[in-house]
């Protein structure tokens, strides 16, 4: 399967959204991923199909200034495109995304989520392997991360990468006063750690034959 990986886009959002609040039904407020988008030290990537259309789905209307704009639309869209007119591009469907922020040499991974009836299935490698490339391209040495003591699922992700366990912080989500387990690789760009990553994303190709065609990140 051919997927693309490219930066986050404002049209995206929706669909972000929408896979966080599956994947972090707890966190509240949400992340204000507009602002993200805004913000020079954060760089995020998506995992899509663009032969797949997203279709929002049907029970859960759009809420507030976006959802009016959406109602609105109709009634503004009645001018027919003349016949040289581009149509809009149909919006890809996204699976998962993840992102970063990069201060001082360090890249900290803020999150990373896969859609529930697409994990299992090498998209959540393929999105930490992207984004573990974009931090050593941005200049990072170090990549860092915090996980909730309970996630499991995704301690096991990280420690696959490489990532080892350094430190605990204490009542560190504020919905439940979980602890937060800090994981890090220390040196990203050393020999080793170059030589595991070619062997893990060569196994995962192998394991899933998946190609990713990668778009200026
Ligand atoms: C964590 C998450 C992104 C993994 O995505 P995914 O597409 O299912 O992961 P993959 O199929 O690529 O699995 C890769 C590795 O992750 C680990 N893993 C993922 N799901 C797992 C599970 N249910 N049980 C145990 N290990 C799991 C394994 O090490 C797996 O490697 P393996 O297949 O060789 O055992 C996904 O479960 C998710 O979106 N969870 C909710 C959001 C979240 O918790 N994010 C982490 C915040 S820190």
């Amino acid at each position: 399967m051919a997927f693309i990986i490219r930066p986050m886009r404002q049209e995206d959002l929706p669909q972000v959204n929408e896979i966080d609040h599956e994947a972090f039904p707890t966190l509240w407020p949400p992340p204000n991923y507009q602002r993200e988008l805004d913000n020079g030290l954060a760089h995020y990537i998506v995992a899509c199909d663009d032969e797949i259309e997203y279709q929002p789905p049907k029970d859960t209307p759009q809420r507030g200034l976006s959802g009016l704009i959406a109602r609105m639309k109709p009634l503004s869209n009645h001018r027919k495109p003349s016949n040289n007119e581009v149509p809009p591009k149909a919006r890809e469907y996204i699976y998962g995304f993840t992102g970063l922020w990069l201060m001082a040499g360090e890249a900290h991974i803020t999150n990373i989520a896969v859609r529930e009836k697409h994990r299992r299935q090498g998209m959540g490698e393929l999105l930490l392997i992207s984004l573990i490339d974009l931090a050593i391209e941005l200049g990072a040495k170090l990549v860092t991360l915090e996980v909730r003591a309970s996630n499991i699922d995704a301690q096991s992700l990280y420690a696959k990468y490489g990532f080892v366990e350094v430190g605990l912080r204490r009542g560190y989500y504020s919905d439940n006063r979980e602890d937060g387990v800090l994981m890090t690789i220390e040196d990203v760009t050393s020999s080793p750690v170059q030589a595991n990553l070619r062997r893990l994303k060569q196994a995962h190709a192998q394991r899933w034959e998946m190609t990713a065609h990668i778009i200026a990140l």
